[in-house]
């Protein structure tokens, strides 16, 4: 699906109708990394997984400065706009995580619940954001396949990297989908994103927190930082998976999800 949204036209995977829920996706990814939620979950609940500006179909606009986490929360609030969702349970996946703290500091009216998926609420070390602009200098020189080369260690688990090369191949397509320029954008808005520790005990819906057991990029215990922190909180481990939980272990995710989505109901 297509729209426009802000000053670009964005793109967007979607299925089934009824509550609202806004997958956000990780870097240097983009909407299809959701593809095992979009097709498979129940159709009683509204999948959407938006590319954000740059990624993906969706287009990049005019500015050619850093893509912060403020403006891709921006673009989402005017994409539950569009479509008309008053409030949605928003998804979001490692920087797709520092995005819903986004929304959550600017536009918390629009958040039914939350998911943090693989996400950590500190901002960037000093060592952080030298080992990103060394990145973003090798993919200017080098195009968005040194991303990949840099990143896939520590997107997916040993295992997965050993003996799934079905996955491997996925990840790397997705990740050489994105233009370098959108890469070196979003590796400087990442740099400069603000600490959200301050954020968490203001976090006043109910959250789901997931990890993986195998997660080499964000550690269990940064997700067991965000449970002891968010007030009605609860954190689930996925044995086995790496950093992308969701498309490591669809299924142990998928279940994860729609546990918490009908207790949601109930409340
Ligand atoms: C991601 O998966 O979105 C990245 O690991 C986030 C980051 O680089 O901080």
């Amino acid at each position: 699906m297509r729209g426009a949204v802000s000053d670009i036209q964005m793109h967007w995977r979607e299925s089934g109708r009824g509550e609202a829920v806004l997958f956000i996706h990780g870097f240097p990814l983009h909407g299809g990394q959701w593809a095992e939620q979009v097709d498979r979950l129940p159709e009683r609940w509204r999948w959407l997984a938006p590319d954000l500006r740059g990624f993906g179909e969706t287009q990049a606009g005019e500015g050619d400065g850093p893509l912060e986490m403020d403006l891709f929360a921006d673009d989402l609030a005017n994409f539950l706009d569009a479509q008309e969702i008053e409030r949605a349970v928003v998804c979001g996946l490692s920087m797709g995580g520092y995005v819903a703290f986004a929304l959550w500091r600017w536009h918390p009216e629009r958040v039914r619940a939350l998911v943090l998926c693989n996400t950590r609420a500190s901002g960037d070390t000093e060592e952080a954001r030298e080992r990103r602009r060394a990145l973003a200098e090798r993919i200017g020189r080098e195009g968005a396949g040194a991303a990949a080369d840099a990143l896939l260690p520590g997107l997916l688990a040993e295992r997965t990297r050993r003996e799934r090369p079905e996955v491997v191949a996925r990840v790397r397509a997705l990740i050489e989908s994105a233009p370098a320029q959108t890469l070196i954008n979003a590796l400087q808005g990442m740099a400069d994103r603000p600490d959200s520790t301050e954020l968490l005990p203001t976090i006043d819906v109910p959250t789901l927190l997931i990890a993986g057991s195998e997660d080499a990029t964000t550690p269990v215990s940064d997700l067991e930082f965000m449970a002891r922190a968010i007030p009605d909180a609860r954190l689930q481990v996925i044995e086995g998976a790496g950093h992308l939980t969701n498309l490591e272990e669809p299924a142990a995710f998928n279940l994860a999800l729609v546990h918490f989505l009908e207790a949601l109901g109930r409340s």
